[in-house]
């Protein structure tokens, strides 16, 4: 496997997954990249790894440029086993090379996973001269872990931003203008809602930090490279990281016989008839994850399940954990439950919960209809839902 140059004597040498379907709970469609860039310098350096099983696509792809033995420096800008899984397979390679990682969550993380090494631990503002070439580093705590960096090369202006402004997305393209824009956008914006919309404080941050650089390169660690729509993929980080909603309501259920769906769509055509972009989101037929991309920039937000055995649904339960873990605090969301049930009715109640730990605020009292919904008691849920909008 060959290494792609980016720049004059830097290249790409990562692995292209493309089987990956799920990511902890993320359901990756089009798969992924796990992206490293080799430095050709008086210092020879390698800005992270691969996951594991990819380690042999790295190391032929390293080997059509170098022998690995001389690289001097492995930078690891985050500790998660996506991008420091093969840093082991490295080092048998290149055994006097240094690991430049965050002091101290970065060594503190390697040492968990891979034992002790001959780490080189940076702080914020250290810089490390390659020859003709600076690595400047950026902590980016908690984005999404404590360890994360970002490495800038103002010589080259390359940002390697590692997880920010990546997206699960496997292609033959390197590069942000070799592949359909708006389908990287919407990968880069269902990565954005699915791994870094609860850390979006710290997103701001980054991207303010971003704004002061010049860059002609942001080389993440997922995906495709940002060449030639820089501008515009940080404009949509700025975007996100701000929590901004738009006029949008998302309407997500899973029904047992049509009830609680016939109430899911009076609510969504509620909302329609108020000029809102309305998603129905029928969980027995979308993902979680894409679910979430819709959430990100929503207004309002209505969770529906009828009552199985004292509980809600298994889709639903499964897809409020996961919305628990995501919700972004201070998001100003508002949200409300609703359900049919047939004697106790405990669901609806149980979801209404579920959205007030999310950190929503609850707009409607839970929403119960008894078995099958009247047109009577549809209309009342219309008029209790248009008072709210
Ligand atoms: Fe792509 Fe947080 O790892």
């Amino acid at each position: 496997m060959k290494a792609v140059e980016v720049k004059k004597g830097i290249y790409w040498v990562g692995a292209v997954d493309w089987s990956l379907r799920s990511f902890h709970g993320y359901t990756t469609k089009r798969g992924s990249t796990y992206n490293a860039y080799l430095i050709i310098d008086e210092k020879i350096t390698l800005v992270d790894t691969v996951k594991a099983p990819f380690a042999a696509e790295m190391i032929s792809r390293i080997k059509s440029v170098i022998d690995p033995s001389k690289i001097d420096y492995i930078v690891s800008n985050h500790v998660e086993m996506d991008h420091s899984g093969a840093i082991k397979d490295v080092l048998a390679l290149a055994p006097n090379a240094k690991v430049v990682t965050s002091a101290p969550q970065g060594v503190k993380g390697l040492t968990a996973h891979y034992g002790e090494m001959d780490f080189m631990p940076v702080k914020s503002g250290d810089t490390l001269s390659l020859g003709s070439r600076t690595l400047s580093f950026v902590p980016t705590p908690m984005l999404h872990w404590p360890d994360n960096m970002v490495t800038y090369c103002p010589e080259e202006k390359i940002l390697f931003s590692n997880d920010a402004f990546g997206q699960h997305y496997a292609s033959g393209g390197r590069f942000d203008d070799e592949e359909p824009l708006g389908d990287v956008l919407h990968e880069a914006r269902t990565y954005y809602a699915n791994i870094v919309m609860p850390y979006s404080t710290q997103a701001a941050g980054a991207v303010k930090a971003a704004e002061g650089l010049d860059i002609e390169l942001i080389a993440p660690s997922h995906g495709v490279m940002w060449r030639s729509h820089i501008a515009e993929i940080i404009e949509e980080y700025k975007k996100w990281s701000s929590l901004k909603m738009n006029k949008e309501a998302v309407v997500v259920y899973d029904s047992m016989w049509h009830s609680t769906e016939k109430m899911a769509k009076t609510i969504v055509e509620a909302f329609a008839s108020k000029g809102y972009n309305a998603k129905l989101c029928d969980l027995k037929a979308w993902d979680n994850s894409e679910v979430i991309n819709e959430i990100l920039t929503a207004e309002y937000i209505a969770v529906g399940s009828p009552t199985l055995n004292n509980q809600m649904l298994p889709t639903v339960a499964s897809f409020l954990t996961y919305l628990k873990g995501l919700a972004p605090k201070n998001s100003g969301k508002k949200a409300f439950a609703f359900g049919s049930y047939g004697w106790g009715g405990q669901s609806i109640g149980l979801v209404e919960k579920e959205l007030t730990d999310c950190g929503f605020e609850i707009a409607l009292e839970k929403q119960r209809i008894q078995y099958i919904p009247s047109q009577e008691s549809l209309d009342e849920l219309e008029n209790k839902v248009l008072e709210i909008i």
